[in-house]
């Protein structure tokens, strides 16, 4: 949420600002702007909208210098304006920032009686405000940011630089993650990995609390109580960090193509023989509870394998969105282990949601798909998805990945648990093994849901159904639709109809029925009638049982490959996503950055 980036570099900068917050534009995209110092002047573009606006205006007003810091923005407070674009300036300092300033009215109240006024609707120009404040009563800029950090309350990453400084920019963390990038006579800060990737593959995370005074030089590197610290440099993968669209119109796209090949890769990690590969300290047995938490479509995956967890292992299963369970602060059994989903690994709810936890539960688990990011880093156990970087805002690929991560645990948890067989363990997780097949086979040929999709895209409102783990799929086929296509979309407990939500059924409603032909099937098809009944325009995704069985009178029907009756979610997973896709393409949309989100919400 919001990117961050900043180069003390050997050429000029501008350009590399630029490329490096395309890398970051999943972020955030209701404004750009970059800062550079260019022989001692501090100067700023800022634009609306996506980034390219900011190109453009660079064409024509071209920014100059060797030092520069930019940001790629997510509104929380003020609209998307160009005053409220980030780099903030004031005086001698500019400052980026990502996150929420929360105590910005007192800051502002104090700020006024300097005679130091506001110019924006936004937290963030505190901070610039503030650094101001100090400079002015004869602070260096090193001194002024620490003062002014001592002053903020909140979560932020925050980078400052300031006119007649060229060698230096300062970094802040709290509560929003920051990575320090080592060149060879170059620096660089930035919100992530992928940021930094085309830059330079050495890496340090600054942690909870650390600032850092950067030069070309270097970094000096300090804690929350102002002592020098030691923080390592960890060499990254840069193939893992690459985002192209590999010829693909969307990331999206690709990403949902992709599937069968990271499904396999996780697949080979963590089912490589005959035992699953988990580490052994996870051990279920002895386990009263298991508590799931996470937010969006990785709370939907948590929702899956609540299923799995209580059938496979009888394991209880409390799942919560972790915006909710942070505030809610449920008492919870010593013997549980809680669970925390997360592709970005970033999210700031779920990140406090761990944190509530980790005094109180045997062990905390991350299942994440950025190996190095704050919840697997905080975590007792962080267990990659393997998914590759998902830059596509509507998550796919990491869905999948994350079902296939908790079928594999829940598969553990049973074992340890005594509760599977060894005979159904290994019948489980061949059906795992059958998956990336299935998936190819499901995806070979998405002409007849981009037909379907033309038709949905004319919908005012679409509802999904589906029942047993397919109920939660049904949510997240709901969630995917109306993120990218804007349609008001609804996902329901198929037996759940009845009871209120069959009032919107009529003739311009389509329904779509998420139903495997498994030992549900007959009761998911008794509540298809009752949609049917009502002029309701079933579209029926089921395999060839199911459909031979059903299929009479729907609307439409979309064909799936029998698949092993627990794990149908992640398979079905694919024409939902594929409608999804279609439909927003049909509506002409902005798919891979659908209005009003962000990839990574470092915000509460
Ligand atoms: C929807 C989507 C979001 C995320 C949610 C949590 O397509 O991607 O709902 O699932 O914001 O994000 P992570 O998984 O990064 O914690």
């Amino acid at each position: 949420m919001c990117g961050i980036i900043g180069i003390l570099g050997n050429h000029e900068v501008a350009p590399q600002l630029v490329e490096s917050l395309r890398r970051l534009e999943y972020r955030g995209y209701d404004s750009a702007g970059i800062a550079t110092v260019n022989a001692g002047r501090l100067d700023r573009r800022r634009s609306v909208g996506k980034l390219v606006n900011l190109s453009d205006l660079l064409v024509h007003e071209p920014l100059a210098g060797k030092a520069g810091i930019g940001h790629t923005r997510w509104a929380t407070h003020g609209a998307a304006t160009v005053g409220n674009a980030h780099p903030h300036r004031s005086g001698r300092t500019a400052v980026v920032h990502n996150g929420i300033i929360e105590n910005f009215r007192e800051l502002r109240e104090e700020l006024a009686a300097a005679g130091i006024l506001p110019e924006t609707q936004t937290d963030s120009e505190t901070v610039a405000l503030l650094t101001r404040m100090f400079m002015d009563r004869g602070l260096g800029p090193r001194e002024a940011a620490a003062a002014t950090l001592k002053k903020l309350e909140g979560a932020f990453a925050l980078l400052w630089l300031f006119e007649g400084e060229d060698d230096l920019m300062i970094a802040a963390r709290k509560g929003s993650p920051l990575a320090i990038g080592h060149g060879t006579g170059e620096m660089f800060v930035g919100s992530d990995a992928i940021a930094l990737a085309p830059l330079t593959d050495r890496i340090t995370y600054l942690e909870e609390g650390d600032y850092a005074f950067v030069t070309r030089a270097g970094a000096e590197i300090f804690d929350a109580e102002g002592r020098r610290a030691n923080r390592d440099e960890l060499r990254i993968d840069l193939g893992a960090a690459r985002v192209e669209k590999a010829g693909y119109k969307h990331f999206m796209a690709k990403e949902i193509a992709e599937q069968p090949v990271v499904l396999g890769d996780a697949l080979a990690h963590y089912l490589p023989g005959d035992t699953v590969n988990l580490p052994e300290t996870l051990d279920f047995s002895g386990l009263e509870r298991l508590t799931l938490v996470a937010c969006g479509t990785a709370f939907y995956a948590c929702s899956v394998a609540k299923y799995w967890f209580e059938t496979l292992a009888g394991l209880p299963c409390e799942i919560d969105v972790a915006s909710e369970f942070r505030y809610r602060e449920p008492p919870i059994p010593a013997k549980s282990f809680a669970l925390f989903v997360s592709q970005s690994g970033e999210t700031a709810d779920t990140l406090a949601a761990l944190r509530y936890c980790r005094e109180k539960v045997a062990k905390t688990v991350a299942v994440v798909n950025v190996a190095t990011s704050s919840i697997a880093r905080e975590a007792d156990v962080a267990l990659p998805i393997l998914a590759g970087v998902e830059v596509g805002v509507a998550s796919t690929k990491a869905f999948t990945c994350q079902l296939l991560v908790l079928a594999t645990l829940a598969l553990k948890a049973g074992r340890d648990r005594g509760h599977l067989s060894a005979e159904a363990f290994a019948a489980h997780v061949a059906g795992l093994r059958s998956l990336p097949g299935l998936m190819n086979a499901a995806l070979a040929g998405d002409g007849p849901v981009a037909a379907l999709a033309e038709r949905l895209a004319e919908a005012q409102d679409i509802l999904f159904l589906g029942r047993g783990p397919m109920f939660p799929l049904a949510l997240e086929g709901a969630l995917k639709l109306k993120e990218i296509s804007y349609i008001h979309a609804e996902g329901y407990a198929s037996g759940e109809l009845k009871h209120g939500p069959i009032a919107l059924i009529d003739r311009s409603v389509p329904v779509i029925v998420l139903a495997p032909h498994d030992r549900l099937f007959d009761k998911t098809v008794s509540n298809m009638q009752e949609v049917m009944a009502r002029h309701g325009q079933v579209l029926l995704i089921s395999d060839a049982k199911g459909l031979a069985a059903a299929a009479e009178g729907v609307w439409a029907t979309l064909k799936m490959p029998e698949v092993p009756e627990p794990f149908a979610p992640i398979l079905y997973a694919l024409p939902a996503q594929l409608l999804a896709y279609h439909t927003a393409v049909a509506k002409g949309t902005d798919v891979d950055q659908p209005r009003n989100l962000a990839k990574s919400v470092t915000v509460e």
